[in-house]
């Protein structure tokens, strides 16, 4: 819980309050008192008992209140949304065939800066390194994005050359003031919005007023459009990821965030519509820690996953504190976000020669001369203002004659302050420009308007100082906005992106994969005024930062990856995505995270999203539906539970009578996590590896990476595979020095031959859960 109060809003209060009460032994289900929107959920659709009891449930308590339903849940599993008083809830959380029974949650988006993503004046280029599309697929492939909607009239929607729309589409364009049947084409095949009860009508449309929604289909299954640019800043082709897929939008966001009830029901209608990927960027906010059954995204994604469809989900931007990453199913394929190989730099000049580098996009009249004098926040001080404010150039902190006319240094010493905050205030007594030191945003280009700032890390920032202390009059300029190709190193972890170990257990790795998620240029609603430039019209892109941008870059090669392999299940795409991923950097190092130390799984989960070995992974760990159902036995719930929860449950099906959470290191998962470690024991699990080389014949060899003290024993040492599509399981046994395992640590296997190389990280924990 620690952190829990620096994020203090409504949301945060709402969810406090659910983690809470969920503390308080046993309320039914975790209800909280008072009335609202609850969501019961009832499980599988394919129960006819499951679907006759949610109907006999609405007939007799809502008969004469049917306003009160707001959504029922019928395709891809059985249940409602509902407006119900504390005791009904209670009352339907006791019925047979009830699972749970939870009020309805508001979820937010995963871009950093929500608090003025709307404001942000962009620029550059084009989304970083689009998949080298491989020879198109036999197979259409269709992307559900639940989102806030899409902009349909952006080129990056744009059908030409698209073929007809696959016949096994089932889904629809709905109808609104703004947005009708002739927005819809063969790229956008699918437009669909919820009424969330609050909302005001002006929302009941899948128009996007936000923007968020037509970035993130943008990225994933956007058309090239040339000569995309910000105002003419660094132009280029703008393309997704898969530009040959489609693209079905279901909109559950809104301005005020995005309700459960709503991603509820999307899930439900995408299951009937027939889409083959989903992806989600957006999600609970970390602290909250929500259980499996009260989490309408872990709850649809099982039955989404379940009917051969991908889940792809954004971790969340709580980061870099641990055990922030949230969307921890192991159903669902969690997406960390990394930095690109293009800055976008504007530098700072000192005396006339010396440069600094920094980062941050403007659009100042600046250049390399004139100079103007430079001064500390600290010794442009107003008189009632206090020294650490004026250091960090708080609202109100600085002295008008002091500043007018000069360059500000600025400092977030205390990690409270931003750097949109302290421009606003040079800005406003007459200063010509700022510059603000701040390690942790300093790899993350935010964009500030028309007013020259940059941001530098405190390496840079000590140089500064000792030119100020040492010189009488010291001057310096910030350079305009440029952007530098190639920049080293790069990917690294961008300093928001949520990290493991997950809340829940620490026997399946989270996040799974990590994508580019740092200033992402992409298309935008087409009338946004707060983006664009004084006497301009709006950018048709923009550029924003989250994991809500780096899951989308997943979704698209697991779309690429469905269209070659029309048959793979969701488990597949996603084992073919985690063992081709990359550890390395641009400078031949390993990956690092925003303090420049080496990332763990934690940051990284497998590594980097490879765009081309993902398509031919040579072997696959397929997680079966007996996985997920084991899971769930060892997590706790029993076999009648799972019963009405899964509709994938075997006659002969019996949780195992020693169901304990260290079990789960057994599911048959691409990466290997083991818990509960104690240095006393060996601990033994096995995996299972699915030959989808092409080659029938094929011989792997393991080559472990141990962690210092430890020693991994992997049996067989060599698969040898006869034909394609043949299974086989091998045991990893990890065994300790000496019991003092204190950290988790890390290791990796990698099965490889000629061809292939399929690697799998290795977590090991002494705890079994981070919620202890
Ligand atoms: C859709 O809306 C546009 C613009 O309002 C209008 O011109 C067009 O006729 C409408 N098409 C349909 C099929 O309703
Ligand atoms: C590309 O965009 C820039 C800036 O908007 C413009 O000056 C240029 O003419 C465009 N080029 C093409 C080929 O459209
Ligand atoms: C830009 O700055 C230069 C030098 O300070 C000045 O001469 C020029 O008028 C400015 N241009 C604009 C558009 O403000
Ligand atoms: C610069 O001077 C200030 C006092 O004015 C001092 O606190 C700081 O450590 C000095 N920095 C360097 C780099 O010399
Ligand atoms: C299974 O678990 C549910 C929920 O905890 C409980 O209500 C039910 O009685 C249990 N059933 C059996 C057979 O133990
Ligand atoms: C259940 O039956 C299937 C085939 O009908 C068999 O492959 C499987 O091993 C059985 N499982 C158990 C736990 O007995
Ligand atoms: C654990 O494995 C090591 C070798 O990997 C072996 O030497 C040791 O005897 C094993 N310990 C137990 C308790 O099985």
């Amino acid at each position: 819980m620690k952190g829990l109060f620096f994020f203090f809003s409504p949301f945060s209060l709402m969810f406090l309050y659910l983690l809470c009460i969920s503390f308080t032994a046993e309320t039914e289900a975790g209800l909280r008192n008072g009335d609202g929107v609850y969501i019961v959920y009832m499980g599988s659709a394919s129960s006819a008992a499951n679907a006759y009891r949610a109907q006999i449930l609405i007939n007799t308590m809502f008969k004469r209140r049917a306003n009160d339903i707001v959504h029922t849940y019928k395709h891809g599993f059985t249940g409602f949304a509902a407006r119900l008083s504390a005791e009904e809830a209670k009352v339907i959380a006791k019925k047979t065939g009830v699972v749970s029974v939870f009020p309805d949650p508001n979820y937010q988006l995963h871009t950093t800066h929500s608090w003025d993503f709307l404001k942000y004046q962009t620029a550059v280029k084009i989304d970083s390194s689009p998949p080298s599309s491989p020879e198109a697929g036999s197979y259409d492939s269709i992307i559900g994005i639940l989102d806030t909607g899409i902009w349909p009239e952006s080129e990056s929607f744009n059908d030409k050359d698209m073929g007809p729309i696959p016949s096994r589409w089932k889904g629809t364009c709905m109808e609104a003031k703004d947005f009708n049947s002739s927005n819809c084409n063969r790229k956008i095949i699918g437009a669909r919005f919820y009424k969330s009860p609050d909302d005001d009508s002006e929302y009941f449309t899948t128009r996007d007023v936000i923007g968020h929604g037509t970035h993130t289909s943008s990225t994933a299954a956007g058309s090239a459009v040339e000569n995309a640019s910000y105002y003419g800043v660094a132009s280029g082709t703008a393309k997704g990821g898969s530009p040959n897929a489609r693209i079905a939008m279901y909109k559950v966001c809104n301005p005020g965030g995005c309700a459960g009830s709503s991603i509820l029901a999307a899930f439900d209608d995408a299951i009937a519509d027939g889409v083959d990927v989903l992806s989600l960027s957006l999600g609970a906010p970390s602290y909250a820690h929500i259980e499996l059954n009260t989490d309408p995204i872990a709850i649809g994604a099982f039955h989404a996953v379940e009917q051969g469809i991908l889940v792809v989900c954004s971790a969340g931007n709580d980061g870099p504190n641990g055990g922030t990453v949230v969307n921890i199913a192991p159903w669902i394929m969690t997406v960390a976000a990394n930095t690109i190989d293009r800055d976008l730099e504007s530098d700072v000049v000192l005396g006339g020669s010396k440069v600094i580098k920094g980062e941050g996009i403007h659009f100042g009249n600046v250049s390399k001369s004139p100079v103007y004098p430079l001064i500390h926040g600290k010794s442009a001080k107003s008189a009632d203002a206090s020294e650490s404010s004026a250091r960090t150039c708080d609202y109100g902190s600085l002295d008008q004659e002091k500043v007018k006319g000069k360059i500000v240094l600025c400092e977030n010493f205390d990690g409270s302050s931003y750097a949109s905050s302290a421009r606003d205030e040079v800005k406003s007594k007459g200063g010509i420009g700022c510059i603000f030191v701040d390690d942790r945003t300093r790899a993350v280009a935010s964009a500030y308007g028309t007013f020259p700032t940059t941001v530098i890390d405190s390496k840079e920032a000590a140089e500064i100082f000792s030119y100020v202390n040492s010189t009488k009059d010291p001057v310096a300029t910030i350079l305009p906005t440029v952007t530098v190709e190639k920049f080293t190193p790069a990917p690294s972890v961008a300093y928001f992106s949520s990290r493991g170990p997950s809340s829940i257990t620490r026997s399946i790795l989270k996040p799974d994969i990590t994508a580019p998620g740092v200033a992402i240029l992409a298309a935008w609603t087409g009338k946004d005024t707060s983006i664009s430039l004084e006497g301009k019209p709006p950018s048709q892109f923009n550029v924003i930062s989250g994991t809500s941008m780096a899951a989308p870059h997943v979704t698209a090669v697991a779309s690429l990856i469905k269209s070659l392999h029309p048959t793979w299940s969701p488990s597949a795409i996603r084992s073919a995505i985690m063992t081709t991923a990359t550890q390395t950097n641009n400078d031949k190092g390993l990956i690092t995270t925003e303090t420049g130390a080496t990332a763990t799984p934690y940051d990284t989960g497998s590594g980097e999203l490879s765009t081309t070995a993902s398509m031919q992974p040579g072997l696959v760990y397929e997680t079966t539906a007996v996985d997920y159902l084991n899971f769930l036995c060892y997590y706790g719930y029993n076999i009648s539970t799972i019963k009405t929860i899964s509709k994938s449950v075997p006659a002969n099906f019996t949780c195992p009578a020693d169901s304990k959470l260290e079990l789960i290191s057994t599911v048959n998962y691409p990466s290997i996590g083991i818990s509960g470690f104690k240095g006393s024991e060996n601990k033994t699990v096995s995996r299972t590896v699915t030959n989808v080389g092409g080659d029938g014949v094929a011989v792997y060899k393991v080559s472990v990476e141990t962690p210092a003290g430890f020693s991994i024993q992997v049996t067989p040492e060599k698969l040898q595979f006869t034909k394609d599509g043949e299974k086989l399981t091998y045991q990893v046994t990890v065994s300790a020095a000496d019991d003092s395992l204190k950290k988790d640590v890390f290791g990796a296997l990698t099965w490889s031959n000629a061809k292939y190389k399929v690697r799998s990280p290795i977590v090991i924990s002494s705890e079994t859960s981070t919620t202890n």
